[in-house]
């Protein structure tokens, strides 16, 4: 850089005028001038001028702009005037104001920055309700942040597709899952259901539901199925740990309603549903991302006990930056392939002889490669432990008994399937499920968490053939 020559260093530089940013008299305040209807030679004027007071001015392009002035512009048109110059900085966290040149008159007659006012703000006219927002088809290809800004919305669409589920019905609670996962990715509040468009995967039902809660604040369909004997008995028995849909279903027409009517049935419950059980109320507690870190923190080092370099990952929920949880997912492997093979039997033993396990269950590896035929229930063949932990207080719990029980899935993964695994349980569900969708539909491809599989070139793209364990990689 320092032996560019003066001239082309200008020449390719040439807005603002180039010099090193002086932090000025107010460091939280930096100015940009908008040229458009103001004219070069007044702006050159502005900015000498906001600089003599101690202001710093810099360029549409610079990222530390807090200020933008303009005159005779409307908010629109300086939104479009931005976009043009800042590129990559236009989408930043936190946008400039738009302001009118009288906040800059008003500033530099106060021999200071003012305060904003709403007069000040410039105007931006409502985007036409038509195509307003334009939303990529899958899941997978929007950006959904855990914080949004419509709530109400996807938590009365996710009850009914809840309830659907519950009903057996995964159409169903597909089209609802689709419809909140859309309204997720919206920039903003909705106001009204024009402004959604035809955006994709919001059908008829689900822009009822919208209309409803927009209109009244809430659903009554929703607020029907929430206060039902149904939905509640089946969201109480789906919530102990290692009971399904079908078990619950059959439970709720054999006529049990509360976990003590369970209790009484107890000969019907599975080793792992009695664990549930008994520990419901510690289960159904959402989990601290503290306490997720501390449980993968004491793995990591478990697990050198039986094989020194192997590695704990969390995934799920905690990978995608939640701050609670309902279980820890820790993925095992090891920097060799092969080498995992045998680890999680000893590992889960000692845990138990440690008095960590309240309950486990394990599976062996079942993977055995591509032409294995597919089996719609089962995400993947890991070999894996679901297990209930005892974690003790340290971890800043309130149980007042100094310990409480937590779920954690241990996952183990040869290093060539690892990538896959990870994507696989990092989720969310909806957001794999599209992924999954995606590959095939437009890329012919089938991934799943072993690996990715091309079949129009009929060849795997990586991962395991599988050979139990993992029996190296593929070329
Ligand atoms: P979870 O059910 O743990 O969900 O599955 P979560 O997103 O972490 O949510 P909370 O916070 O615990 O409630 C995590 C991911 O692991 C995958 C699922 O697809 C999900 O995306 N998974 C789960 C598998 O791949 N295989 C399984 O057997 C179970
Ligand atoms: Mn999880």
């Amino acid at each position: 850089m320092a032996q560019v020559p003066l001239k082309r260093r200008k020449r390719r530089d040439p807005s603002p005028p180039a010099r090193t940013p002086d932090p000025g008299r107010f460091p939280a305040v930096v100015l940009c001038l908008v040229e458009k209807r103001m004219g070069a030679s007044r702006r050159a004027f502005l900015t000498e001028l906001a600089r003599a007071k101690g202001f710093r001015v810099d360029g549409a392009d610079s990222a530390a702009v807090t200020h933008v002035v303009s005159e005779r512009n409307s908010g629109d048109e300086v939104v479009q005037w931005l976009a043009q110059r800042r590129g990559k900085h236009s989408t930043g966290e936190d946008p400039p104001a738009l302001l009118d040149l009288s906040w800059f008159t008003e500033s530099m007659s106060a021999g200071r920055p003012v305060a904003i006012e709403p007069r000040h703000r410039l105007q931006m006219t409502e985007p036409a309700a038509e195509h307003r927002w334009q939303l990529a088809p899958y899941a997978c290809q929007r950006r959904t942040p855990l914080v949004h800004s419509n709530h109400t919305l996807t938590e009365a669409l996710e009850i009914l597709a809840e309830e659907a589920g519950f009903g057996g019905s995964e159409g169903r609670s597909l089209a609802f899952t689709r419809a909140a996962s859309v309204l997720k990715a919206l920039p903003c509040r909705l106001k009204n259901l024009e402004q959604l468009g035809p955006l994709p995967g919001l059908g008829e039902h689900s822009r009822r539901v919208i209309q409803d809660v927009l209109e009244d604040g809430v659903s009554v369909e929703v607020e029907r199925v929430k206060l039902s004997e149904r939905y509640q008995t089946m969201k109480l028995f789906t919530r102990i740990f290692g009971v399904g849909v079908r078990t619950a279903d059959r439970w709720y027409q054999e006529g049990l309603r509360t976990l003590e009517d369970l209790q009484e049935h107890h000969t019907k419950l599975t080793r792992q549903q009695r664990a549930g059980l008994q520990h419901y109320d510690d289960l159904n507690t959402p989990l601290g991302r503290k306490e997720a870190e501390t449980i993968t923190q004491d793995m990591q080092e478990a697990v050198q006990r039986f094989l020194p370099g192997a590695m704990v990952t969390l995934a799920g929920g905690f990978r995608r930056g939640k701050q609670n949880g309902h279980d820890v997912d820790l993925l095992i492997t090891h920097p060799e392939d092969g080498r995992e093979v045998g680890l999680l039997s000893p590992l889960v033993s000692w845990l138990d002889s440690q008095g960590v396990i309240l309950s486990q269950h394990s599976q062996k590896n079942s993977y055995e490669g591509p032409e294995q035929p597919r089996d719609g229930r089962v995400l993947d063949r890991f070999e894996r432990c679901f297990c209930i932990f005892r974690l003790e207080a340290q971890g800043g719990l309130a149980t007042g008994r100094g310990w409480k029980a937590v779920r954690v899935d241990l996952v183990v993964t040869p290093i060539s399937q690892f990538p896959f695994a990870l994507l696989g349980w990092t989720g969310s569900r909806h957001f794999e499920r599209e992924l999954r969708r995606f590959a095939g539909h437009e890329r012919k491809m089938v991934l799943n968490s072993h690996a990715l599989y091309d079949t129009k070139q009929v060849q795997w793209l990586g991962g395991g053939m599988g050979c139990g364990g993992g029996c190296g990689q593929q070329d």
